[in-house]
């Protein structure tokens, strides 16, 4: 069982597809922890259209279908960060978990974004192989995921312990910490971190750190700084499956918010500055319009933007200052061949 899923190069192949995963024809043998989102999701658009620049939360990107199309991105040739990480968990399986296990006493495993875990997967079927005492509790603002997880990992990782947590990422810490007292080990991976801008994300590091006791662990995937093409076409593949992971968020505020933008009037527009690490990428309004949502009516220019996400990439010295400056020592550091990507493990002092 080990060796065929350390064998596995490719992602998803033994996964069901995530699109429009049906949760209500099925047992939800585990426990599902929802929180109301409708109002929040409309707030923040509003917010988000009416401030100048224009802007929405890429946390939205991840309906339904906003997670079928990362699963297709994470497939596509030019978008190397999945395929770095899987590298360093298939070849540095042992080392990793081992730091993970420690003393050997027990510990919740919590993934912040946890996707489909397919590069957890590794972690934690190698961690079921040797008796680890562990529970795992996936975190993820997409309700379709923690459908999807708590129905098929106990089917795949036969044994697994799983409580799969709906909602933002700090109030399902506190909901983990309120369920169990040991100690944590906090899973944040695929660059997630590279969502928030550098300054933002050492700020969330400290917040993460005051979650934590002394001694738990963190365990982050950053992408890190390379040639900037190679970054720049990872969010511009020429399938342009970016481009309609972005376009999404627009069809989702017309599905889930009543709203009519009419999406082949914006154009997908990629950048990425090599000085500063800031991946961006923007929405072009390519007329002028208007567009209805809810009661709002909110009026694009022609060629006006919305900046949509950030993705952050990030020199090793970088992520080491994070860790000091939040509370934690680098204990570990784990690369690809191609030192594209790094998974750091600190420990909370
Ligand atoms: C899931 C946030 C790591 O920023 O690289 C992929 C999302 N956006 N292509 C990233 C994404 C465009 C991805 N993360």
């Amino acid at each position: 069982m080990r060796s065929e899923v350390r064998q596995k190069k490719t992602t998803n192949t033994n996964l069901l597809p995530m699109k429009n995963f049906d949760t209500t024809t099925q047992t939800v043998p585990m426990e599902v922890v929802t929180t109301s989102k409708a109002n929040q999701f409309y707030d923040d658009v509003i917010a988000g259209l009416k401030s100048d620049p224009k802007q929405l939360n890429s946390k939205y990107f991840y309906d339904a279908n906003g997670d079928k199309l990362f699963q297709d991105l994470m497939n596509c040739d030019e978008y190397y960060p999945t395929n770095c990480e899987l590298e360093i968990f298939s070849e540095k399986t042992a080392d990793i978990c081992n730091a993970i296990i420690g003393e050997g006493d027990a510990f919740d495993l919590i993934e912040l974004g946890a996707g489909d875990a397919t590069k957890s997967a590794y972690l934690l079927q190698y961690l079921l192989d040797n008796q680890a005492d562990f529970t795992y509790l996936p975190i993820d603002i997409s309700d379709n995921v923690i459908s999807y997880l708590n129905i098929t990992l106990p089917v795949t990782l036969p044994g697994l312990q799983i409580t799969g947590l709906n909602g933002e990422y700090f109030d399902m810490l506190e909901k983990a910490a309120s369920i169990s007292n040991n100690r944590k080990v906090v899973l944040f991976l695929g660059s997630n971190i590279g969502n928030m801008p550098a300054d933002v994300a050492a700020d969330f590091c400290r917040e993460l750190r005051n979650h934590l006791s002394s001694g738990d662990m963190m365990l982050i995937g950053f992408d890190l700084k390379k040639n900037p093409k190679t970054v720049l076409a990872a969010y511009n593949d020429k399938g342009g499956i970016t481009k309609r992971f972005n376009l999404n968020l627009l069809e989702r505020i017309n599905r889930e918010l009543n709203a009519d933008f009419n999406i082949s009037q914006f154009d997908h527009y990629p950048i990425y500055d090599p000085e500063t690490g800031a991946c961006k990428s923007y929405l072009v309004s390519l007329a002028d319009q208007q567009v209805k949502i809810g009661g709002e009516t909110i009026h694009f220019a022609k060629d006006e933007y919305i900046y949509m996400e950030i993705s952050q990439k990030f020199t090793v010295a970088q992520t080491d200052e994070m860790a000091v400056s939040a509370g934690f020592k680098p204990v570990n550091q784990f690369f690809d061949g191609k030192k594209w990507f790094t998974d750091v493990i600190w420990v909370a002092e």
